[in-house]
């Protein structure tokens, strides 16, 4: 696997390896495919003029003005192919989408996260995502609408956009992007393996695990989307791995989930300065350091092997069991709970490492709605295993390692006494000791404001779908 230069990679599209970081602005266009020929054509000169940025090209030295990239919902790719075909070699969560009352429930967007009061994705009516990355918010929108036109073949929806702010935060003000899969293969993964072994052996993932066509945690092929043989009259796909008559649409693709969440900065802040005050000894920052579980400047609360931004991301909770540095449930320890799931260390981390994803999120601001937060995205190659499980097994779980009536505190969905079921709506502190500081009766803080779920292919399968009969 050491040779195959993943990161440099022709195929995949470049989002996936990169996040664009010189590029401050991203436009997340959602559009309808009209007119099946004009789109194709459309997608055709894309490939074409190599306009969809690459691994390959992402990587060059010279910086592109900008960069785009294209994602589709399970309807999009059902309208350029052989509908059939594709059906039932998807996992479910793709085909029905991020909106269904089962999964509503599992995810947590239920009361003031009900897809009803969404802005975009609530009827999940859109057949695909054009993402724009560029030097200003004009200059993305201006790069969406160049492209979403009827001529095109092509009805944009909404744009949701994105920025980084330079410094590397989040709203709350928390450095964000830090703690990320390792992809074996790729140039980090081979540097480091020498280098600085000990985070490989944390945060090291087989491909598989974020790029369909490579093994994964389990050794084995990830389900890949297929399609006919009769969709790809140019033969362009490989074939299937698991039915050899048809061929291969998911290889170096992944699964894309968006979610746009509101964050209420102001509210998440008077409350942490309110709790400060009623004492105990922390501060406001040193609170909400305890929710997210790192420091506001990125460092690790949990003990690491060393100091600096070097070993921020050296630690594995195995010396941390009771929570006592960074709180059981914590964001990041909910969201990966390293060593600690069961009582193996390494049994642990083989496990958790199952759920990790590549994520790829924005700032935004919206200055007509008054509203700040996270354009949250991640790759990974199941959304069930991946994020499904880590939004709802993890931080949504009120028992999660042990604890009781408390969700994750940045991103979980508070829920009210009712039904004679208690409130969840706590947030637990260990110290050393017995003693131990209980937070009750706390808000949700983020608010989901739409989402879907999409598949991003890679070179060859654009080429597919752009010539599908
Ligand atoms: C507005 C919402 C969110 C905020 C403010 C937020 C904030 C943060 C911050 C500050 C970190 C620590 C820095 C880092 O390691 O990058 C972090 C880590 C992380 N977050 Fe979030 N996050 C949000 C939503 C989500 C969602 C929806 C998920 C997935 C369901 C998620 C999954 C993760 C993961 C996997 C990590 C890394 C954990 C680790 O490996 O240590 N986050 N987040």
């Amino acid at each position: 696997m050491a040779s195959i230069g993943l990161t440099e990679h022709p195929d995949i599209q470049g989002l996936l390896f990169r996040g664009y970081t010189d590029h401050a602005h991203a436009g997340y266009g959602l559009f309808r495919i009209r007119g099946r020929r004009a789109f194709q054509a459309w997608l055709t000169g894309l490939l074409d003029r190599e306009q969809v940025t690459t691994a390959e090209s992402s990587s060059r030295k010279e910086v592109a003005d900008s960069h785009l990239n294209i994602a589709f919902t399970a309807s999009g790719l059902q309208k350029l192919l052989d509908a059939g075909s594709i059906a039932d070699s998807f996992e479910p969560a793709f085909i029905e989408g991020m909106v269904q009352e089962h999964r509503s429930r599992l995810l947590g967007d239920v009361e003031a996260n009900d897809p009803k009061a969404w802005r975009w994705g609530r009827r999940q009516d859109f057949d695909g995502l054009l993402m724009g990355f560029a030097h200003s918010r004009q200059a993305a929108d201006d790069l969406l609408a160049a492209h979403l036109t009827a001529a095109n073949g092509a009805d944009r929806g909404i744009t949701v956009f994105g920025h980084l702010d330079g410094a590397g935060t989040e709203s709350f003000g928390f450095a964000d992007g830090i703690s990320q899969p390792i992809v074996e293969g790729t140039k980090l993964y081979n540097d480091r393996l020498h280098t600085r072994p000990r985070e490989v052996a944390l945060h090291g993932v087989p491909v598989g695990e974020v790029l369909l066509g490579y093994p994964d945690g389990s050794g084995r092929l990830p389900r890949s989307p297929a399609t006919s043989a009769a969709s790809d009259p140019r033969g362009v796909l490989p074939p299937h791995w698991e039915w050899p008559e048809r061929r291969d649409l998911g290889r170096n693709g992944s699964f894309l989930v968006v979610r746009q969440l509101a964050q209420d900065k102001d509210g998440f802040w008077r409350l942490m300065e309110a709790m400060a005050a009623e004492g105990a000894g922390e501060s406001a920052i040193g609170l909400a350091e305890k929710m997210v579980g790192r420091r506001k400047d990125g460092g690790a609360l949990a003990p690491a092997t060393g100091a600096g931004p070097d070993h921020n991301n050296l630690f594995d909770f195995d010396d941390d069991r009771q929570g006592q540095h960074c709180p059981l449930g914590s964001h990041i320890r909910r969201s990966n709970p390293r060593a600690t799931g069961s009582d193996t260390p390494d049994g642990s981390l083989n496990v958790t490492k199952r759920h990790r994803m590549i994520r790829r999120g924005r700032g935004y601001a919206d200055d007509e709605q008054g509203e700040v937060g996270l354009q949250f995205l991640c790759f990974n190659a199941s959304i069930t295993r991946q994020f499904e499980f880590v939004q709802g097994s993890w931080c949504n779980n009120p028992f999660f390692h042990g604890l009781q009536r408390e969700v994750d505190p940045i991103i979980g969905t508070v829920r009210p006494a009712g039904r004679g079921l208690a409130s969840i709506d706590r947030f637990t502190i260990p110290r050393a000791g017995s003693y131990r500081r209980l937070l009750a009766g706390l808000p949700s803080f983020v608010t989901v404001k739409g989402g879907g779920y999409f598949f991003m292919p890679a070179i060859a399968a654009l080429r597919c779908l752009a010539a599908a009969p």
